[in-house]
């Protein structure tokens, strides 16, 4: 695959409330083009997922390996059934619980779905976002939306569009500013192709709450090397920002004793006296406002050049997850 220029685009910004750019959005997906626009996880890189020249584009601009299938996005039930060869029980009851918002489901692909889109597999992850702006955008379409996280490969996703323009300026044409995502962080990724539903990538949906609606639900295991990837999502060294990122063990104060004060520090609590303001990040002590402020935070830190970044120790709970999952990856852990 040829990479793409890097300046072959101006990258336009427009305000999504504004009915002009909504339908500038809508006439480039329609032409095959690729648009970024805000969900309430975070901002997605769509392209008429329908076809496979528009879905080749997302590849070349995020530099994103070819084995890695995106999430097809949908309005409906009924868009979503246009897209999956199998629709079973577990599906709807799902669909009825979470949806609109931040679940992906996997299973089995319609024809319908161009190879590209699943990496070459069998199976596709649909998933109904609750952003109005997506909304709209896929009601005017009336096609499903292929959308990964508009970040480059491996690269922190965006949570504002400032971080798309950071990392895919000059390569896409348009962006819709929607403001910051309100969730901050990937959906739940669920496989329902098994006996047993599969927990593929943690999310703000929580195993509690997918397990309150199904029963039994089990979790994919680290891959073995060898092993072909259920989910790359699960590929460790995701998600990093270009500090270096550590997890701190047991004592934030201890470990502030041992850093030099060129680290920066995300945590919950107040910055000691003796650490520079600057390079102190606080965070909320719930976890919806942790994930809400986490990526946009790494951004910062990135901007701000930072080398290394301590991350306190989060809290136990099923809530902190998904946050935990995240962080492990940018920590290479
Ligand atoms: O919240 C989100 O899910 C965002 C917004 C834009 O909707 N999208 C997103 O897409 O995070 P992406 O491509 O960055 O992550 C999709 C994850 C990857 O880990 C991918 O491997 C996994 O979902 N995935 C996609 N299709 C799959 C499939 N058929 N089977 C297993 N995993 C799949
Ligand atoms: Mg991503």
């Amino acid at each position: 695959m040829t990479e793409a220029s890097e300046h072959a685009f101006s990258t336009e910004v427009q305000p999504a409330d504004d009915p002009g750019a909504l339908g500038q959005a809508v006439e480039l997906l329609g032409q095959g083009q690729l648009v970024a626009l805000p969900t309430e996880t975070v901002y997605g890189l769509a392209a008429d997922a329908r076809s496979p020249g528009a879905v080749a584009r997302i590849f070349e601009a995020k530099g994103r390996p070819a084995g890695n299938p995106l999430i097809v996005h949908i309005d409906s039930v009924e868009m979503a059934d246009g897209c999956v060869a199998a629709w079973p029980s577990a599906a709807a009851q799902l669909a009825g619980a979470f949806w609109p918002g931040p679940l992906s489901l996997v299973l089995p692909k319609a024809d319908s779905i161009p190879d590209i889109v699943t990496a070459g597999g069998t199976t596709v992850a649909v998933r109904c976002p609750a952003h109005p702006v997506f909304s709209a955008v896929l009601a005017k379409c009336g096609f499903p939306l292929a959308a990964p996280s508009a970040n480059r490969s491996n690269r922190v996703s965006p949570t504002r569009a400032e971080h798309v323009v950071d990392q895919l300026g000059g390569r896409i044409p348009l962006v819709l500013d929607g403001g910051a995502c309100d969730l901050g962080i990937e959906s739940t990724v669920l496989d329902l192709t098994g006996d047993t539903p599969t927990l593929l990538r943690p999310g703000m949906i929580s195993l509690g709450q997918l397990q309150a609606v199904l029963g039994p639900v089990a979790t994919a295991k680290p891959p073995a090397a060898a092993e072909p990837l259920k989910s790359p999502g699960q590929l460790q060294q995701h998600y990093s920002p270009r500090a270096k990122l550590i997890l701190v063990e047991g004592d934030l104060d201890a470990a502030l004793g041992q850093a030099d004060v060129t680290a920066h520090v995300i945590a919950r609590t107040a910055a000691p006296a003796a650490w520079p303001s600057e390079r102190w990040h606080r965070l909320p002590d719930a976890a919806a406002g942790f994930a809400r402020e986490l990526y946009d935070t790494l951004h910062r830190c990135d901007r701000l050049g930072a080398e290394t970044i301590l991350v306190q120790p989060l809290p136990d709970g099923d809530e902190w997850d998904a946050l935990r999952n995240r962080l492990n990856r940018a920590a290479g852990a």
